[in-house]
């Protein structure tokens, strides 16, 4: 919150994102200051009726990509983008969340701020790992006051004592990388460092673009650890230039092993785009064989992942696309388990965890789904999850159509469609998945979080989206496109309970 000293500042500089008080201010001050800032915030936001329940989300505030998730000592911690200060985005920070279980969650304190007093006015996306020393260390992307973000930036390190990763300190070697390791070469937006090992080597990511005037030429480039302690880095090269030309630029770059293949995800101001092929750490070059989306909706944007005990990848994407004003913004979708199909193609399905939150279900089978047909009744909750396995038969895809109790609400629909088809059901749709053409039998995971939408098909296609507010009332009609019919032999619908 603005303190009394703030007011006397005059209004020029008040107006510009550092003033003069600011520049003195330590990171500890300014975790002080944020915390006042959410906690007052806290008691509106958390009445607003459409803030998710079982989704992430800051107390209070704006908050945008995922950060660092990482298990360590018996906790999956997630942390993420914050301004503190308001619901729409501003100077970042990072705050914390940590589960036992990936179900429940609880919220910890802030985990770390700018410090301005050493010449940082923004702590933007990163990493958490452990490194030689058994020391855990945050990498992000700081930003300097007045500087701008796609010339100029610096990877700095934090680290913690603390077993609970409550408390970080910036690490004396800071910046520990920054770009004269480029031996002139300039990276346009480079940020987002993501820490990988392999064999005893540690590598670190980014990503950036090589020529901006050129809208960009968008890369994600790899260093090497010089040191256990992870504070001196040497630079590797380009581990992989995406040749998609809608891709102006490479954010949040994740890079790790799958079973027997590498997968590289990357935010190119665009559909996250995933791409699965092989490694090779002397050249420390990458070769695609397979790639796609990650997420075919509108609102999914920066995922991170973590790797878990058993050695499975968990992913968790930034929900985007909420209006300002009811005092938060923005939530991260739920947890998603990464696989890889025959084909090599990436999959997700909805962590097992998940189940946790259930309640008593509703349940119908062997429906015969034809146009018209009564919609479901679904539980009077506005935070569920439906699961239906639907075999299209004749027809050529399927609509979810969710409807509010009122009588003249304006339904929702989900057109599940093949490829090839292009019915007027899919193009009139709020939210259209095109299948594969070979996708008969479909499985469709729907989790609706009073304004929140995801979709999972066949765990082969993802889509998440803001919707308007669902209500306590809600009724579901599967409804087949193209004239034929289809068969849901099974749905389910359970009440989820918040994961606070
Ligand atoms: C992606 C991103 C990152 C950056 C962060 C700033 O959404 O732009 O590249 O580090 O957000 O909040």
């Amino acid at each position: 919150m603005i303190s009394p000293v703030h007011v006397l500042v005059p209004a020029l500089f008040l107006c510009s994102s550092v003033s003069l008080l600011d520049a003195a201010e330590s990171d500890s001050e300014a975790l002080v200051r944020a915390t006042a800032a959410v906690k007052a915030a806290t008691p509106r936001a958390q009445s607003d009726p459409a803030h998710p329940i079982f989704h992430i989300t800051a107390p209070a505030q704006w908050i945008n990509d995922p950060n660092g998730p990482i298990f360590y000592r018996g906790w999956y911690h997630m942390f993420y983008q914050l301004h503190p200060f308001s619901d729409g985005s501003g100077p970042k920070y990072w705050g914390h969340v940590r589960s036992r279980d990936l179900a429940k969650w609880e919220h910890l304190p802030i985990a770390i701020a700018p410090s301005l007093d050493l010449g940082e006015s923004e702590i933007w996306s990163g990493c958490c790992a452990i490194n030689g020393q058994d020391k855990p260390m945050i990498f992000y992307t700081s930003i300097a006051p007045g500087k701008s973000a796609q010339t100029h930036a610096e990877q700095w390190a934090a680290t913690s004592d603390d077993r609970d990763l409550i408390t970080w300190r910036k690490s004396p070697a800071n910046p520990v990388l920054s770009e004269a390791l480029h031996d002139g070469k300039k990276i346009y937006e480079w940020r987002d460092p993501f820490i990988f090992h392999h064999r005893k080597r540690t590598f670190l990511v980014t990503g950036g673009n090589l020529n901006e005037t050129k809208g960009g030429q968008a890369v994600v480039n790899i260093y090497e650890a010089a040191k256990p302690d992870l504070t001196e880095w040497k630079y590797r090269g380009v581990l992989f230039q995406i040749l998609d030309p809608r891709a102006r630029t490479v954010e949040c770059p994740n890079f790790f092993q799958l079973g027997d293949h590498w997968v590289l995800l990357v935010s190119p101001y665009g559909k996250v785009q995933y791409y699965v092929g092989d490694f090779d750490p002397e050249t420390c070059r990458f070769q695609p064989r397979t790639n796609g989306l990650l997420d075919v909706g509108p609102n999914f944007y920066a995922p991170n992942t973590m790797l878990v005990p058993d050695g499975r990848r968990i992913v968790w994407g930034w929900v985007n696309g909420f209006r300002e004003g009811p005092g938060w913004n923005g939530c991260l979708t739920v947890p998603r388990l990464l696989g890889l199909s025959r084909h090599g193609q990436l999959r997700q399905s909805p962590a097992p965890q998940l189940a946790k939150l259930r309640g008593k279900p509703a349940q119908w089978r062997n429906l015969v789904l034809k146009a018209g047909a009564n919609p479901l009744v679904l539980p009077k909750t506005n935070a569920l999850e439906i699961s239906a396995d639907i075999d299209l038969q004749s027809a050529e895809g399927v609509s979810l159509i969710l409807k509010n109790g009122a009588e003249n609400a304006k339904p929702f629909t989900v057109a599940l469609r093949r490829s090839s088809s292009k019915t007027a059901e899919g193009n009139r749709a709020d939210l259209s998945i095109a299948l594969d053409h070979a996708e008969q039998k479909l499985n469709v995971r729907v989790f609706i979080d009073r304004c929140v939408l995801e979709v999972f098909v066949n765990d082969n296609h993802c889509a998440t989206k803001v919707i308007p507010l669902v209500d306590a009332n809600a009724t579901l009609e599967l409804r087949p496109n193209g004239g034929g019919e289809a068969l849901a032999k099974r749905i389910q619908c359970w009440p989820l309970t918040s994961i606070w």
